[in-house]
């Protein structure tokens, strides 16, 4: 039998695909947060999302005023921008679709913008709120998913094997492996 060390524990359960977090402020000016803290809550009627942020950041006074919020789902590939974002604030009147190049495309629904370089969005409208600790939780009711056409068949069903999710654990950060199995 193998033995177990007790560790104090630190973002315990592993791992969370990193996200973009879209808000906008009064005037529309759209900011982006990076978080690791993204779940899905209510899976399909309705489809909820949760994201947990610090109270100390921009965004969350965003989301908190405009009740708002995209999510965008980015490729390893964007590693980098991921990075930057999440080093830097919107308070500091950086605009952070400039400064990395990514390209703000309307949503449907809401006022926050989605990323068109990341190939899944998720137009959310706040229904809950809820102090976590040192994050606070927002509840986002999905009102539209959008997906990159090359991602998805003609049912506009995701193809899950092209999707290329960038993926935090610890102090690192992954591609995914191979497929090993399947649920329906
Ligand atoms: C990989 C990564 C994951 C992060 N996860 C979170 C998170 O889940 N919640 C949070 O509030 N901040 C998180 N951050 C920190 C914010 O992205 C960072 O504080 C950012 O500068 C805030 O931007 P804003 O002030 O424009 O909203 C993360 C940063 C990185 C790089």
């Amino acid at each position: 039998m193998i033995g177990k060390r007790e560790r104090k524990p630190r973002r315990p359960i592993y791992p969370t695909p990193a996200g973009l977090i879209v808000s906008v402020d009064a005037k529309g000016k759209p900011n982006i947060i990076t978080l690791g803290e993204i779940f899905n809550l209510s899976v399909k009627n309705p489809v909820w999302v949760g994201i947990a942020v610090r109270a100390a950041n921009y965004s969350h006074q965003l989301i908190k005023e405009q009740g708002e919020f995209t999510v965008n789902l980015p490729t390893a590939s964007m590693l980098s921008e991921v990075q930057g974002i999440g080093r830097c604030s919107g308070r500091d009147g950086i605009d952070k679709f400039a400064r990395f190049n990514l390209t703000p495309l309307p949503s449907k629904f809401i006022k926050p913008p989605i990323i068109a370089q990341c190939p899944v969005n998720l137009e959310c409208h706040v229904v809950g709120f809820h102090h976590a600790g040192d994050h606070d939780l927002f509840i986002g009711e999905v009102l539209l998913e959008h997906v990159d056409e090359d991602k998805s068949n003609a049912d506009g069903e995701r193809d899950e094997s092209k999707l290329d999710p960038l993926i935090w654990l610890g102090s690192g950060f992954y591609r995914l492996g191979e497929k090993i199995g399947e649920h329906r």
